[in-house]
């Protein structure tokens, strides 16, 4: 697909590209951005939500290339994804080379998910930038959830359940009062008893509410107006959440696909959303939906973007389904990559 940039918009990604040349000769080096060199660009979660709020919109808008994301599958439970995109909005375009081992920690201590992201020039289509997809993937992903909150939950919730508490639940967890900023009480539940200290030891002091261990997902879903989900994406759903426990006026976020939901659980959802239709069609062809998807009310972006109503009643059950889109990853990354060139963070690298 070809998206064709105006006279206008031409011309101002020529001075995008000509500042960039002031700080990098492109063609001859690209800017290398190690995992610490990436967390220490300076960035707020309200510009990461912003720049991904923006992706999400373009995306359902048609204002974005992005093909579904394809993968490989090497080990049972594992994937790498390739994930392109190109952002004419944000003169990006790049690929992200990622992978999920659910394993991997407890066999290797590495985290579950790695890789990188190549970042290019879109006017000559030379690579500019290679750095480490890790704390990218982290804040979109929680500012994507972050974005779906704010259309589709009660601004007033004063209850926030987070199951899985690694990096992503942490991620979560931190900024969710700037969302949810009359919240009370934080339920959080982890199979692993460190990773739910870990997070209350990290986070009690940044946030408000009181972080709360669930002694059961029951607990959880049961005391959780806003539940948000980030454990592992199995192959075919594992249901652990029985649908009884979830009352109407229920707000779910998944990052995780339905690994957790009962089948009957998304289906009588009054709304049922998804980041990318096409995205999921494509999961479905993998086998991640064995019992098909429910009738999709819209894309997260297409809400996010006020093309259509989030929630409109106190007692809809809602549920978002969000896998993630490289299109979040080049809003982001084109940012961090300006702020890396002004302020003279990474190595150049010759090409
Ligand atoms: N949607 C997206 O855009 C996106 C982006 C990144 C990661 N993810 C997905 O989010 C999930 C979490 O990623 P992460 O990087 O935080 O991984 P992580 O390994 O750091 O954390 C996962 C946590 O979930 C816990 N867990 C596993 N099974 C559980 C269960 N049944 N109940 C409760 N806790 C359980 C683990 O103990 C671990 O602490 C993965 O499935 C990953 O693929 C999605």
């Amino acid at each position: 697909m070809s998206l064709n940039l105006s006279k206008e918009e031409y011309k101002k990604a020529e001075e995008y590209r000509a500042w960039i040349e002031t700080r990098l000769p492109i063609g001859k080096e690209l800017l290398y951005l190690t995992q610490e060199d990436v967390r220490s660009i300076p960035i707020s979660p309200e510009e990461i939500l912003e720049l991904t709020e923006k992706s999400l919109a373009a995306y359902s808008r048609k204002n974005a290339d992005m093909p579904a994301k394809i993968g490989i599958h090497p080990l049972p439970g594992t994937f790498y994804h390739a994930m392109p995109a190109y952002a004419p909005e944000a003169f990006a375009a790049g690929i992200k080379w990622g992978s999920c081992y659910p394993e991997n920690q407890k066999k290797y201590g590495y985290p579950q998910a790695e890789g990188l992201i190549l970042f290019n020039d879109h006017l000559s289509g030379i690579p500019i930038a290679i750095l480490d997809c890790i704390y990218v993937t982290e804040i979109r992903t929680a500012a994507v959830t972050y974005a779906s909150i704010k259309k589709l939950a009660s601004s007033d919730a004063k209850t926030f359940g987070m199951i899985g508490c690694g990096v992503e639940g942490r991620q979560h967890v931190k900024n969710i009062e700037k969302v949810l900023p009359s919240l009370k009480e934080i339920y959080v539940y982890d199979i692993s008893k460190d990773a739910e200290n870990c997070l209350i030891q990290e986070l009690q002091g940044e946030v408000g509410a009181v972080i709360k261990k669930a002694d059961s997902l029951e607990t959880l879903v049961r005391n959780s107006e806003v539940i948000a989900s980030a454990t592992i994406i199995t192959e075919q759903p594992e249901p652990k959440i029985k649908d009884e426990w979830i009352t109407s006026g229920k707000t779910i976020l998944l990052c995780d696909c339905h690994s957790l939901y009962e089948d009957k659980t998304v289906k009588r959802a009054d709304k049922y959303l998804v980041d990318s239709i096409e995205q999921h069609e494509l999961l479905k062809g993998y086998g991640y939906y064995p019992y098909g998807l429910p009738e999709i009310y819209a894309e997260t972006g297409e809400v996010v973007g006020g093309e259509k109503q989030g929630r409109v009643t106190k007692d809809e059950l809602i549920v978002c389904n969000n896998v993630g889109m490289a299109i979040e990853d080049m809003y982001v990354v084109r940012d961090l990559f300006d702020k890396a060139l002004e302020n003279g963070i990474g190595r150049k690298l010759p090409l």
